[in-house]
This record gives C-alpha cells, structure tokens and sequence, in this order.
C-alpha cells in the first residue's frame, strides 16, 4: 500500500478518502521541520507539501520511493519543477479552490487601500474621540469607473477581471499569451502591453506565478512608469516585487497606495512598510477561510487518489509518470 506523508499540520475534514483508503502520517500539533521530513522521506511514496515547504534537489534524492508531489496551493515556486521531471516525479496542485478566494481578498485589498478601510480603522481605535472627522477628512479615490491593469490572466486574474466589472471598472491585462477574443469578451479585458498597462492603470493587481522570468517585475523602473495615484495590489508571490523599491515608491509618492498579502522575504514585511499608512498589510490569507483549507484537503486527496488509482482528474504540473 502506497505511504503517504503530509508535511502539514491541518485539521483531517477533506482527508477522509484518503485516511481511510492509505497510510497516512500527519505532524501532531506543528508542521513537520525540513529535517524530520528529510529523514522520514525515504520510505514514503508520495509527499503532500504545502507551498513554503522546499521539495529541492537535496529532497528528492533523498526520497527514492517517492513518486508524487501533492502540493496544497495553486503556486509550486517551492518545488525544483525542472529536477521532479529528471527523476519522474509527478507534480500536482489545487488550483480551483484556490481562485475565487484569492480573487476576492485582491478586490478587498483593493477597496481597502482606496477607501482608506483600516487606516480609519487604526486612527478609530488609536485617537476614539481625538480623531479628525469631516466631510473632508479621510479622503479615499474611486473605484467605479477606474481603471485595473491585472497582470496574468489565469484563473484568478480572469476571476478578479469579472468582480472588478461588477464594480464598474475598465479592465485592462497582460499575459504571456494573449486571450481568444471569446475569452476576451467574455471577461470583458483588453490586452496591452506590460508598459500600456502601467501607464494607463489606476489599479495594478499582479496575479502571476513566481518564475525567474517574474522575480522583480515590479521594480524601481516600474513605478516610475505608474501613475502617481495607482494602487498596486499582490495578492501572487512576494518577489514579484522589489519591495525595497516598492517602500521608496510609497514614501515619496511615486505611487499613491498598495495592498499586499505577501512579502519578498518570507512571512513577514520588512519593518519600515509597517510604518506607512498609505499601504495595507495581510499575511498571505488569500486561501484562509475554513471552507477553502477543506476544499484544498480534498483537491489534494483527488490528486493523490487519481495519481495512485487513476479513477478521477489530477491537477498536474508535469507530465504523468505512472506509479
Ligand atoms: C497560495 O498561495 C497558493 O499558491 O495556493
């Protein structure tokens, strides 16, 4: 019977299938360290990883049974993709659940950081009675009748595309390949440019994988092309941006505002972004409400199940190298 290890510590609705069907081994209380994972994994055939778990070189040298890599996320920068072909091992992921609550915590990242939510929020709690209110005090931008700039046009770019029409903007995209024009009118966005799309944006949601060609993206040069009144929002991966830049373009108004619910290193920000008031801060929640962990659980179980049993759809990243 195929071994199952998952390097995660998650409460077991959405494993059901699997417990029942294989041997399981789950962390108790805390995620299993690199190290334990390291050497543990030589007796398991399959690895359910979550995103900031590295599946490298050292990794899968060590794991001579292993045969699949059942990541919990839509992103797999964590894993040596090129490296897991070399040794046949098959890579999946979960990118349905993942798409509509990411797209959904962009467009609150959005709204956030144009109508100034937490910000009042923060002044509410810290000053009460102190705090300045007027008819002019607090004054956000717009969001109807704006301008998005999503930059890839994948699921969640394509999900965000169409709340951001409910909301009334004009959407603009750029992608490795442009959308058919079906495709096009039915998310109702128009292809530009990477430089059309930052000068013409009032909004720019990044919405990417993390690759080498993505790393840094959004640097100096970038903003500088951006409208001084634009909000980004990164709801993909931290080093799509230079975040070091990014502190200098929200200190000296080179752009207006941004919304981020990832880093360039790691979990946290760097400490000076917690000193801005014009950007708004998440720690990667993009897929944490207890529906979407459930449903993740259970597009990871159908990966490993269809993998080992052929009986259903896996989300693969690489070919299929039988088990
Ligand atoms: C979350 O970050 C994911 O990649 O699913």
């Amino acid at each position: 019977m195929a071994k199952i290890l998952v390097t995660y510590d998650m409460f077991r609705e959405g494993f059901e299938e699997l417990v029942e069907k294989y041997d399981v081994t789950f962390p108790d209380g805390k995620d299993f360290s690199y190290e334990e994972v390291m050497s543990m994994i030589p007796e398991y055939d399959v690895l359910c990883s979550m995103f900031d778990f590295p599946v490298n070189k050292e990794l899968m040298d060590h794991a001579i049974n292993l045969k699949l890599v059942a990541n919990y996320a839509v992103g797999y920068d964590n894993i040596d993709i090129p490296y897991a072909i070399e040794k046949g091992i098959t890579v999946a992921n979960t990118p349905d659940p993942v798409t509509a609550p990411t797209a959904n915590l962009a467009l609150a990242l959005m709204l956030d950081a144009a109508r100034r939510v937490t910000e009042c929020d923060r002044h509410l709690r810290t000053e009460g009675k102190n705090m300045k209110i007027g008819v002019l005090e607090n004054l956000g931008v717009g969001v109807t009748g704006q301008t998005l700039g999503i930059i890839g046009m994948g699921r969640i770019g394509q999900a965000l595309a169409k709340r951001a029409n409910a909301c009334g903007m004009e959407v603009l995209y750029h992608n490795r390949r442009q959308l058919d024009l079906e495709a096009e009118t039915r998310f109702g966005v128009e292809y530009v440019s990477f430089d059309e799309l930052l000068d013409r944006s009032d909004f720019i949601s990044l919405n990417a994988p993390h690759t080498p060609e993505t790393y840094h993206l959004i640097g100096e040069e970038e903003f500088k092309k951006m409208k001084s009144s634009a909000i980004l929002i990164n709801t993909a991966r931290g080093p799509l941006v230079d975040e070091r830049a990014l502190i200098k373009a929200l200190k000296e108004g080179t752009i207006h505002a941004a919304g981020l619910d990832v880093f360039e290193f790691g979990d946290y920000p760097l400490p000076e972004l917690l000193e801005l008031e014009n950007v708004v801060l998440t720690p990667h929640i993009g897929t944490q409400t207890e529906q979407t962990r459930v449903e993740m659980a259970k597009a990871v179980c159908d990966n490993v199940i269809g993998f080992l049993e052929d009986d259903r759809p896996v989300k693969r990243v690489t070919p299929f190298f039988k088990w």
